[in-house]
Order: structure tokens, then sequence, then C-alpha cells
């Protein structure tokens, strides 16, 4: 798979990258590059964004800096990429980003993904550059970068190669065990920690009944949704 993620901040993917999981999936075929919109602004001094019409707080990331930044690297009309590609817009009003949605996202040969900045984008590029607006959460952060980073980390930790071969084959298991269920409660030792017990039939050694509590509890968690403890 190819991923191309254009940002203003390629240096905010040096911890993404040195991931095991994505080293991994690099070693294994993955190619991830970034493209900094600055480096074919068709604006003087380095301007990639601007006041949005009609006034308000914030600056936009403007239409005609992604626009260069595509031609640049796609050698195509834009507006025709999306035929060819998947290119996702980072934006806390998109497609909320879900399990179903990320294994769409791993079929691909080729994803990018754009991040916006400020107050996110000229409309236009969602309009007529992309193929998906997503977001990670009803929540609005500074920037796409942390966002196209929860997408490339979903999507990167499912391709082949990319997690050891037993937590891949822990994940496969879990995941049809439990039919989409969240997951089930971890412990480890002390077995007893200021009185806090794990339960006993984890430490029973009886498989055919630790495999039945755990989707009891994973059951048990989806009906509650998961919640905080105060
Ligand atoms: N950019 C800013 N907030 C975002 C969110 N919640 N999801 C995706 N991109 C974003």
């Amino acid at each position: 798979m190819k991923i191309d993620v254009f940002t203003l901040f390629p240096e905010a993917f040096e911890w993404f990258e040195g991931q095991r999981h994505v080293r991994n999936a690099l070693g294994a075929g993955l190619e991830l590059a970034y493209v900094n919109y600055r480096d074919t602004t068709p604006l003087t001094g380095g301007q990639v964004d601007d006041t949005p019409f009609g006034g308000g707080a914030g600056m936009v990331l403007r239409v005609d800096v992604v626009d260069a930044a595509l031609q640049e690297r796609y050698r195509l009309d834009p507006e025709t990429l999306r035929h060819r590609r998947r290119v996702l817009v980072m934006t806390p009003g998109g497609r909320q980003l879900d399990d179903g949605f990320v294994d769409e996202l791993v079929a691909e040969p080729a994803l990018t993904v754009l991040c916006g900045r400020y107050e996110g984008f000229d409309e236009r590029i969602v309009e007529h550059y992309a193929s998906d607006a997503v977001s990670i959460g009803p929540y609005v952060l500074a920037g796409g970068e942390l966002a196209a980073m929860v997408v490339c980390d979903a999507v990167i930790r499912k391709l082949p190669g990319s997690l050891g071969h037993a937590e891949s084959a822990w994940e496969e298991s879990f995941s049809a065990a439990l039919d989409g269920a969240p997951e089930y409660p971890h412990y480890t030792r002390p077995a007893d920690f200021r009185g806090w017990r794990v339960p006993e039939v984890l430490l029973s050694g009886h498989h055919a009944r630790i495999k039945e509590w755990r989707l009891a509890q994973s059951r048990a968690r989806a009906e509650r949704g998961s919640g905080g403890n105060r």
C-alpha cells in the first residue's frame, strides 16, 4: 500500500514512523510519504492559509495551495485524482472512523491523506478534491496531523507483516470470536494488589471456562457501553 500524507508539519510524524508496527509494515512493502504544502505554494513568503471570507477567527488552508501540492505530486488535474485513489480530508465534521471504515481503507492500494490546519480547509478542497471527509471523533483538534496519524495507525496495523505473528493471530481470533464487541478485560501479575483480586476463573487454567467468561464480559461491555468509573 502507498500512503501520502499532505501536511504543514511532516516532522510531527517522526515518532509515529519509529513505531515497531509501522517499521514492520514499511519493511513489508508499505510506502509512506509526506508532502509539505509549503514546498509548492504559489504564494509568496511560504503562505498557505488565509482569513475566512465573511469574517471570523482563525485561518483557512487555501484551495490553490492544496491544488499546487497535488499537481506536483501526481502530475494530473487534482479533480480527477479521487477517481484513481482515495483522497481523505481530515475534518471533524466528516464520516466518523470505525473498524468497518478502516477495513475499507485497508483494501485500497493507495491513500492520500490531507491534513488541515487552524480553522481547516477551504470547502472547495473537500467538494472537488476529496473522496472522503474523515473525522476521528466529534471534537475539534488544532490540526489534522493527530487525526491523520490515528487513521494511518488503524490502517497500518492491519497490513500483513505489521503486527508480529502472535499478535495478529490473537487479533484475528479475538475479532471473530467477539463479533465486533469491545475487548474483554485483561489482567496480569500480581494476582492480588491492595486486595483487588484477579477474577478466579483466569487463574483456573480451564481454557473453555476462560473463553466463556471473556465472551460474557465482552458482551456485557457492549450492552453497557464503555463509560467512566466516576
Ligand atoms: N481536524 C480537527 N479535528 C479533527 C477531527 N476530530 N477529526 C479529523 N480531523 C480533524
